[in-house]
């Protein structure tokens, strides 16, 4: 082979590696962009979920002081007045809530059991509402106390 040639073989061969390698370079940013996105959406399900546990948590500790009349499950107590929470509307139970601490339900003189709700969500902050409304959604709506 004459020296030129084999220049020119030579230089043709690194151009067809770089191609080889660049096309290579190009699956292995894909496969390793498709592992980065299968960590960062498996990193947002992890947040999601400690957001909803936190959430949960919050509200269960909130609900402490309601199941004392509304029952463990907010299944009601008829004997207490208080009815049961479990399987209503997150919404109608926020707009009651904020209804109360905003004293335009329950703050009227005849309004005898109202007003034993009244004072339970005076001092409640939005996100108790929130978080207390979020954590009766959870709870079992078909429970039925074994006294009953
Ligand atoms: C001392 C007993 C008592 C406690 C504690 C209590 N409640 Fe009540 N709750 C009642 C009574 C009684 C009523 C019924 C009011 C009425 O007849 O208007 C009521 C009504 C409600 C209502 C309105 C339901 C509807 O269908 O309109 C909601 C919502 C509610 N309570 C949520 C809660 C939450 C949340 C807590 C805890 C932060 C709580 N309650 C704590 C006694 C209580």
């Amino acid at each position: 082979m004459k020296y030129k040639t084999m220049i020119v073989v030579a230089s043709l061969a690194v151009v067809a590696g770089n191609h080889v390698l660049a096309a290579g370079g190009v699956s292995a940013n894909t496969e390793l962009n498709k592992g980065k996105e299968a960590i960062v959406e498996a990193v947002a399900e992890q947040v999601e979920a400690t957001a909803i546990e936190v959430v949960l948590e919050r509200g269960a500790e909130v609900f402490d002081l309601c199941s004392g009349c509304h029952g463990d499950q907010a299944e009601g107590s008829e004997d207490l007045g208080a009815p049961k929470l479990a399987g209503q509307h997150g919404w109608y139970l926020s707009r009651q809530l904020n209804n109360f601490r905003a004293e335009i339900r329950g703050a009227h003189d005849d309004d005898e059991y109202g007003s034993i709700m009244q004072p339970m969500v005076a001092d409640l902050e939005d996100q108790e509402i929130k978080d207390v409304v979020v954590y009766i959604g959870t709870l079992d709506a078909n429970f039925v106390p074994e006294d009953d």
